[in-house]
């Protein structure tokens, strides 16, 4: 039987940090409000050059080297985000191709706030079914391009960053021992980003309503939140034959201190098993649990054989939890630290390369094997192709 053990983690925040105080001076709140109804205390923000690609890119360097793995050793990349640097391609080929990984499929999972712990569920179920043996898992986000600054009841929520994971394969008993995944797609409307996607394209009206920014109903999703935290991490410990007590570590999505403090109570878990580092990061949403893991680690929270729970929450709805055994990590050792320097400096080279290569190929050889403009007709006479006529668009749904 194969285990899907995490073998590597890694995390990475931007270096400007906004406090609450910052805040103040943008809109009407203060930081007594801020840390007394979520905890939040300061977020990370990107600089104008970072993007959930570049912030994806160092926390799996991170958790490669902790791994002692190498980027031509993955067989597949998942980034689990709800603000991918493009609508295609996915963040995750970008990281690929930035990790010079290249053995790996790559796909982005938008399960907004709950999904890395998706991304972590399908990547273990893939390892369990032989299907791939080494698996980055990545949660990262960029939320401060798609916040509304004038927003109170929002802005003063969120940050970015990127928490990324190794899975490995092994015959030895441990890891991610049981998943769930649920949603419910009737509260879509309770936490959503209306305009950007197909339904509502982007149009000067569209975005001078700011309907390209998060929109919240704060506390219909606290509701929600409240009701299916402790739930879901009660079937996780069910399925792994576990009771709360023998829980080491409890590491829930960081949205908000009191939802976390209701949830321990309701599942009977001392604060003191409870890793929140919401007061530094506020939500990061897909990255908040893989930053918490990495965070734990780093600090000696997270010891081999340690049993943790993790749940993530959020948009769609969606809700998701996972019961893991903490894997020992295999330590790199230095000369395999500096190859995997070199490495991605060559995957950059490799990368430009392979970009200027396909230019050249194009200016030598791409009229010609361009499709014609024009197709034969059946009786020999070539006509001029006609272009498909769009439907026009049914006005009754408006
Ligand atoms: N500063 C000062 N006052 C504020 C602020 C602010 N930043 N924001 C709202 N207020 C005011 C409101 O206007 C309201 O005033 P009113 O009573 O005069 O109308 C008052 O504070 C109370 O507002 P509530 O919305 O009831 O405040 P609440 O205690 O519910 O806290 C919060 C709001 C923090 C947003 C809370 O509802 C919450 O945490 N909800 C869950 C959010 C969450 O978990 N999201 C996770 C998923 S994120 C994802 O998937 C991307």
């Amino acid at each position: 039987m194969r285990y899907a053990h995490i073998t590597g983690w890694g995390k990475y925040l931007p270096q400007r940090i906004m406090t609450n105080d910052d805040l103040a001076r943008i809109v009407d709140t203060s930081d007594a409000w801020i840390r007394e109804r979520t905890g939040i205390r300061m977020r990370h923000i990107a600089a104008d050059h970072e993007t959930t690609a570049s912030m994806s890119t160092a926390a799996a360097m991170a958790a490669l080297d902790r791994a002692g793995v190498s980027p031509n050793e993955l067989d597949l990349i998942i980034v689990a985000t709800a603000t991918p640097d493009h609508i295609f391609p996915a963040t995750a080929c970008l990281v690929q191709d930035a990790l010079g990984a290249d053995r790996a499929g790559a796909f982005d999972l938008s399960a907004a706030c709950s999904g890395f712990v998706y991304a972590l569920s399908v990547a273990a179920d893939r390892i369990r079914a032989g299907s791939a043996n080494t698996v980055l898992v990545i949660g990262a986000e960029t939320l401060s391009r798609i916040i509304n600054w004038n927003d109170r009841s929002t802005c003063v929520l969120f940050g970015d960053g990127a928490g990324a994971v190794v899975l490995q394969g092994s015959d030895q008993p441990g890891g991610v021992l049981s998943t769930l995944l649920r949603s419910d797609g009737g509260g879509g409307d309770l936490l959503i980003v209306p305009a950007g996607g197909c339904k509502m394209p982007l149009t000067p009206e569209v975005l001078s309503k700011r309907l390209n920014t998060l929109h919240m109903n704060g506390r219909e999703v606290y509701r929600f939140a409240s009701r299916v935290l402790d739930r879901a991490a009660r079937e996780v410990m069910h399925k792994a034959g576990w009771t709360s007590d023998q829980v080491d570590l409890f590491v829930p999505h960081q949205a908000n201190l009191r939802i976390i403090e209701s949830a321990a109570r309701a599942l009977n878990i001392p604060m003191e098993k409870v890793f929140c580092n919401i007061e530094h990061y506020g939500n990061t949403s897909a990255a908040s649990v893989p930053i918490a893991l990495a965070e734990a680690a780093e600090s000696g929270r997270l010891r081999p054989r340690d049993r943790v729970v993790i749940v993530g929450f959020g948009a769609g709805l969606t809700w998701a939890a996972a019961a893991i055994e903490w894997s020992e990590p295999h330590a790199m050792r230095r000369s395999r630290w500096v190859l995997s320097r070199v490495s991605y400096g060559l995957a950059g080279v490799r990368s430009r390369a392979r970009r200027l290569l396909r230019r050249v190929e194009d200016r030598l050889f791409g009229a010609g094997e361009q499709a014609p403009a024009t197709h034969p007709h059946k009786n020999g006479v070539t006509e001029e192709r006609k272009e498909p006529v769009a439907p026009a668009p049914d006005r009754r749904s408006n």
